[in-house]
């Protein structure tokens, strides 16, 4: 993979692992062409305006890297004299640092930091001392940094540029997190895996139900999603720094207004922690959706969906909730209740909605005697983590036994990013 011209980009898509078919359907929904899904990602060729608009829509990726070059580095002098070629001021701003995430494999060059010195040697910028930023989405204060990413695979090195910058995930607007908190690119990803709306019909109603909704991610990347907005308004990219941004195109990409045509989603959260019902609150102010949630500190056991007849065939009805999983099996006797408590209330209250809940034990999953099938598995902090759906609660075993090919349902809703 190469550059092949000055506005077409080979691109990586990052994502977590089990996530990529719906990343998949994501770009392809943003009409780019896709060149082969890998682990962890997929390669993609993007147009400029590609490229800005993957960034500002894309919701389960992490980053999209921007290949640079591939050159031969079988010992240090080869590095540093191909290095010297790379016209190194297209992606790092004045004034930047630059920072280098190396892996070697199968190459006679391992020495990771070794290959990071010499690369910012050549590209003339300082090396920052630190990495990604902690995995929170407080404002970056700190001077910036342009990041690369080299991968060495028998003696040849693959330089690309992070056009994200900050990590997709970082959205902005979750700058209070309660105990836990998911990433918001899973969240993403389980909403997506169940085909929460992106292009509502405007014949039926759209309602999100979270009963553990901690600071309140799924909640907000499900008003995000349901109003056509991208899942982090506002914020701003690597590219936006490089030397051939495009501020006319980037303006076209953003231009793209949100529906007001579409139902405006129900949407109910809530959590037993006060303190996490704050946060949930404050993070939906700052997305811009706060009036589009209803948030209570309550229990599980005094959770209820929003007010009105329960979901008809035009409706689209899901609770998607991530309950706490605690780590260890000695803690499963109060775990077991919670579960029990919470499949008991969807039996009793949430009759035609379906259910989806992120977990890490089937075995405590079961305890809430619904008809649960597979529907994603990822990680989420290092840990096996499976989304488990079940169909329209009250109907037979909770519904038909269906299940949806992960992304098929996801497709870009009118005013929305059109394929670009
Ligand atoms: C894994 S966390 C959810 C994290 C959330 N998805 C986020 O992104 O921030 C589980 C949440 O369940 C809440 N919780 C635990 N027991 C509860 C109960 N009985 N009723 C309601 N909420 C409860 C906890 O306070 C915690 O915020």
């Amino acid at each position: 993979m190469s550059r092949t011209d000055r506005t077409d980009f080979d691109t990586l898509a990052v994502c977590a692992p089990g996530v990529e078919p719906l990343l998949d359907a994501e770009l392809a929904a943003l009409g780019i062409r896709r060149r082969r899904v890998v682990r962890g990602g997929v390669e993609a060729v993007m147009r400029q305006r590609q490229l800005y608009a993957a960034n500002l829509w894309l919701r389960t990726a992490t980053r999209v890297l921007v290949r640079v070059e591939t050159f031969g580095a079988g010992t240090f002098h080869e590095l540093e004299r191909n290095a010297a070629l790379i016209d190194w001021q297209r992606w790092i701003p004045a004034g930047a640092a630059v920072s280098f995430r190396v892996t070697s494999h199968r190459s006679r060059l391992d020495h990771t930091v070794a290959i990071a010195e010499r690369l910012a040697a050549a590209s003339g910028a300082e090396l920052a001392t630190t990495g990604d930023r902690r995995d929170d989405e407080s404002p970056d204060d700190s001077a910036p940094v342009a990041r690369f990413v080299v991968r060495l695979d028998r003696n040849q090195c693959t330089l690309s540029a992070d056009s994200s910058g900050e990590p997709l995930h970082h959205r902005g607007w979750r700058r209070q997190v309660a105990k836990a908190p998911l990433r918001p690119t899973l969240a993403a990803a389980m909403l997506a895996a169940v085909g929460w709306p992106t292009n509502p019909s405007p014949a039926g109603r759209v309602m999100f139900a979270d009963p553990f909704c901690g600071s309140g991610t799924l909640a907000i990347e499900a008003a995000l999603a349901a109003t056509g907005q991208p899942p982090s308004p506002g914020r701003t990219f690597a590219f936006m720094d490089w030397a051939d941004f495009a501020a006319g195109t980037w303006a076209s990409v953003t231009a793209v207004s949100s529906l007001d045509d579409g139902p405006v989603p129900l949407i109910v959260a809530a959590d037993r922690d006060a303190g996490a019902v704050a946060a949930t609150v404050a993070n939906a102010g700052r997305a811009g959706v706060a009036e589009l949630l209803s948030v209570t500190c309550a229990s599980v056991s005094a959770f209820a969906p929003p007010p009105g007849p329960p979901p008809g065939p035009d409706d689209v009805a899901w609770v998607v909730t991530n309950p706490p999983w605690g780590g260890r099996l000695d803690s499963g006797g109060d775990l077991r209740d919670l579960y029990a408590t919470f499949g008991q209330v969807m039996r009793e209250r949430f009759t035609r909605w379906r259910v989806a809940m992120l977990v890490t034990d089937r075995h405590l999953a079961a305890h809430t005697g619904l008809g649960l099938d597979h529907a994603l598995v990822t990680t989420s902090g290092g840990i096996g983590v499976q989304l488990l759906v079940t169909g329209p609660i009250g109907e037979k075993r909770d519904g038909p036994r269906r299940r949806r090919a992960p992304g098929g349902p996801t497709r870009p809703r009118r005013g929305s990013p059109k394929p670009t």
